[in-house]
């Protein structure tokens, strides 16, 4: 509910301007946003958060081979009863239809509670997911994704170009690869959102850019650097959530066994003196007030951090292009050159001399710069990395660098193609679990 209304504020702004409300309305209404919780035969359920969602059935293009059932066991790592304790499995190819703006990019988010429905066992549900041509997961298992991650439920976020027909066609198609597969989904989001891409710097790759505006991303990592988790009803508008950044730190820089100590940075909050607004080139979709109130820098003692890098490390899946965007807001200085950075991901410089209030413009002004690179399909090569060390070049006023959100976005391949392996549970996990054995030796 709320980010529909955040959506609809400027509109309703605009209005107050416009002899012409008829046609203010009914823009509105082309953004309208669908939130669903399949399975559901409530209507206009709420989560704990009070976000509101509708059910499913009138979406699907067809009901044959599905079926609506309840979990039977509610994990308390779970947010919400709602949408997560009802399903819809789907035993055969079954799409969903959305009537959406055709100029709007879409952003569209599953969520997956691998779990026992009346006696309906989620580790058979494996099974494909494409949308308009493109295709989101292949042969995606909830089931070993949730194991392997130790996660009770799994979301999966993209952001889709906009669809020229104005019928976004959402297709699941069990898996053929084993007998009795069925396809099966928790929540469905389908939120029109604003053009947030342009075309990129490829890293290491001199003059060349990557042309995201036509292309769809998965969303991989979204973090409040330095902050607490903000969850969905606390976006600005497109229901995000956004994750503590602190389990994805490299604790071991030299720096940290150099001092013999782990290097982390520390987390810094925006004093209450200063005042931290949107702008023009950062309105509210961007990200909420709340990323940019919070941030990690090195910390306070110079001769330690221009020993370190604040480094962190993220798993992704190889042989795809990743969109790296960092979110920065300087509230603790107000002239250029008193901190400035280095950028490094994968250990290429992405920038040199980074100067958060040169960029933006003054003390609490958000800001923020996308950067691209390609992971080759090599050892090694499903692990991202993002680092920042101070800049001594210009003998700024502290050694120090700041982060306050990162995104990071996988873009599709050349064939439309999203849709990675599963990750692979651990050893000590798969021996306790047989299925997961099994079913990864059929994926195999
Ligand atoms: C949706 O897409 C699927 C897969 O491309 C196709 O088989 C199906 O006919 C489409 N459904 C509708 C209702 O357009
Ligand atoms: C996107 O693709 C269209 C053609 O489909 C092309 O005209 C346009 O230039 C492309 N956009 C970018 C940013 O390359
Ligand atoms: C470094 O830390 C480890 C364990 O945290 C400790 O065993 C070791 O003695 C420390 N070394 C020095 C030089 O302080
Ligand atoms: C905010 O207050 C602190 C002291 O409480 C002061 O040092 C700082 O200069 C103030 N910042 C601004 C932007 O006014
Ligand atoms: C970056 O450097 C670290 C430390 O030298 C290394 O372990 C890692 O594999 C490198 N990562 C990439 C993507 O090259
Ligand atoms: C910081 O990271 C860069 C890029 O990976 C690397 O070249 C450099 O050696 C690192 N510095 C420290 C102090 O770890
Ligand atoms: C990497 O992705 C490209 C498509 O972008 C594909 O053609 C190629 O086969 C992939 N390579 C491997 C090793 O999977
Ligand atoms: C993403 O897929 C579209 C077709 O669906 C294609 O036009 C575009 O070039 C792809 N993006 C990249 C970076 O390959």
């Amino acid at each position: 509910m709320i980010h529909k209304s955040h959506i609809l504020f400027p509109l309703v702004l605009l209005s107050l301007f416009s002899s012409n409300t008829i046609r203010v309305r009914s823009q509105g209404s082309d953004l309208k946003s669908h939130i669903i919780s399949c399975g559901s035969s409530a209507e206009g359920e709420t989560d704990s958060d009070g976000r509101k969602w509708t059910t499913d059935s009138t979406y699907l293009a067809s009901s044959d081979n599905t079926k609506t059932a309840e979990a039977g066991y509610y994990d308390p790592a779970l947010p919400s009863k709602v949408p997560f304790m009802t399903v819809r499995i789907m035993s055969s190819a079954t799409s969903y239809k959305f009537s959406v703006p055709s100029s709007k990019r879409l952003l569209v988010r599953f969520q997956f509670y691998p779990t026992t429905y009346n006696s309906v066992d989620s580790f058979n549900g494996v099974f494909d997911v494409s949308a308009n041509g493109l295709t989101l997961l292949k042969n995606f298992s909830p089931f070993i994704t949730a194991l392997a991650l130790t996660q009770a439920y799994i979301i999966r976020e993209y952001s889709i170009v906009p669809v020229q027909s104005g019928t976004l066609n959402i297709t699941f198609t069990p898996s053929t690869k084993r007998e009795k597969t069925f396809a099966f989904v928790n929540s469905l989001e389908v939120i029109p959102m604003e053009e947030i891409f342009k075309p990129t710097d490829l890293i290491g790759f001199r003059g060349q850019t990557v042309d995201i505006q036509n292309s769809s991303l998965q969303t991989m990592y979204r973090l409040s650097v330095g902050g607490d988790y903000i969850p969905a009803i606390k976006d600005s508008g497109l229901a995000r959530t956004w994750w503590d950044d602190s389990p994805y730190l490299l604790n071991a820089a030299y720096g940290a066994s150099f001092f013999n100590k782990t290097f982390l940075g520390v987390s810094i909050e925006a004093p209450a003196n200063v005042t931290i607004k949107h702008t023009k080139d950062v309105p509210e979709y961007i990200a909420p007030l709340n990323v940019y109130k919070t941030a990690r820098s090195m910390g306070p003692n110079p001769q330690v951090n221009v020993k370190s890098n604040l480094t962190w490390v993220f798993q992704v899946d190889a042989n795809f292009t990743y969109v790296v965007r960092f979110h920065f807001c300087d509230f603790q200085n107000t002239l250029g050159n008193q901190r400035t950075f280095d950028i490094y991901l994968n250990n290429r410089t992405a920038e040199e001399t980074a100067d958060v209030i040169q960029w933006a413009g003054g003390i609490g002004i958000p800001v923020y710069k996308d950067y691209a690179t390609h992971m080759n399909d090599k050892d090694g090569d499903d692990l991202l990395w993002v680092g920042l060390h101070p800049s001594l070049a210009t003998h700024p006023q502290y050694y120090d660098a700041i982060l306050n959100g990162l995104e990071i976005f996988k873009v599709n391949d050349t064939g439309g193609n999203l849709g990675g392996p599963n990750p692979v549970p651990s050893k000590m996990l798969l021996k306790a679990d047989a299925a997961a054995q099994s079913l990864l030796a059929d994926a195999a």
